[in-house]
């Protein structure tokens, strides 16, 4: 009898997907933790978690290319092998943006941006569809970007408008094995990724005039949307891209 009720959380050494790795393991889940360079910070998270009573696995993997995405899937798949363990749910929330406008992107930066965005998701999922469980779920982290145009975020933005095509229509190709897909739009968060902009006193009012609930999010925030979509609670929730902007440009 295999063992269930594992999450796989990529990118969850710091931000949004730490605060999800915690809040699935307040859940019940046990977790595959997966970081790219923060491996203190991973092994901190490891400590933490294991406190709750739940387990936790840590996989290494930088998504920046074909081969890193490539032996982050073979580790993982022979971990799941080893342990005979199946997963329930796979936040996709690695990722990363860049402050290069239209005309400054180039070729190398522009594949990095896809690879860790884009493809990483996509072909993670392909992989390891054979480990899901029957009613598993697979919850994008995608962003407010997607609706809204910010110029200076052109190719990350394009990202993310990927990342919701594929959900609805991968909800769809998925349905038949009861695995929903859906996707979470953050707004601006407090992170590492915002922090520069965020802590300025020009990006505070930015981020409070941006938002109808005059605030930037926290991690957590995010979190709680992406353990409502992974619990039985969201059963007849899938192809949904979910904004959670707090209200950013109504
Ligand atoms: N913060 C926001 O305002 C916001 C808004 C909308 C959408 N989002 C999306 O939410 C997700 C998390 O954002 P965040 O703000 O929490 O980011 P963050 O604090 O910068 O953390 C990024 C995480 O992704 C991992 N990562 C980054 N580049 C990677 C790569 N090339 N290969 C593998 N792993 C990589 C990092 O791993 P290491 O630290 O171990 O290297 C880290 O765990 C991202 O997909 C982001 O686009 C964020």
């Amino acid at each position: 009898m295999k063992k269930n009720n594992y999450a796989l959380v990529t990118g969850a050494s710091r931000g949004i997907g730490k605060a999800v790795a915690i809040q699935l393991a307040n859940d019940g889940f046990n977790i595959l933790l997966h970081y790219n360079q923060n491996i203190e910070k991973a092994n901190e998270l490891k400590k933490e978690i294991e406190l709750s009573g739940r387990q936790v696995k840590l996989i290494q993997g930088d998504f920046n290319s074909s081969e890193g995405i490539e032996l982050f899937i073979e580790k993982t798949k022979k971990l799941l092998n080893e342990e005979n363990v199946l997963l329930h749910t796979i936040v996709h929330n690695a990722g990363h943006a860049t402050s290069n406008g239209f005309g400054e992107v180039d070729y190398d930066e522009f594949n990095r941006l896809f690879n860790a965005n884009v493809k990483a998701p996509y072909f993670i999922t392909q992989s390891l569809i054979g480990f899901i469980e029957f009613n598993g779920r697979i919850i994008n982290l995608s962003s407010g970007v997607t609706r809204i145009a910010f110029p200076h975020m052109l190719v990350y933005s394009m990202t993310k408008g990927a990342i919701n095509t594929m959900t609805f229509t991968l909800a769809k190709e998925l349905g038949e094995k009861g695995i929903t897909v859906n996707s979470v739009m953050p707004g601006i968060i407090n992170t590492d990724s915002t922090a520069s902009w965020l802590h300025t006193e020009e990006g505070q009012k930015s981020a409070k005039n941006m938002s109808a609930l005059k605030r930037e999010g926290q991690p957590e925030e995010i979190a709680n949307v992406v353990s409502f979509l992974a619990s039985e609670k969201a059963s007849f929730i899938t192809g949904h891209n979910m904004d959670v902007t707090g209200g950013s440009h109504l």
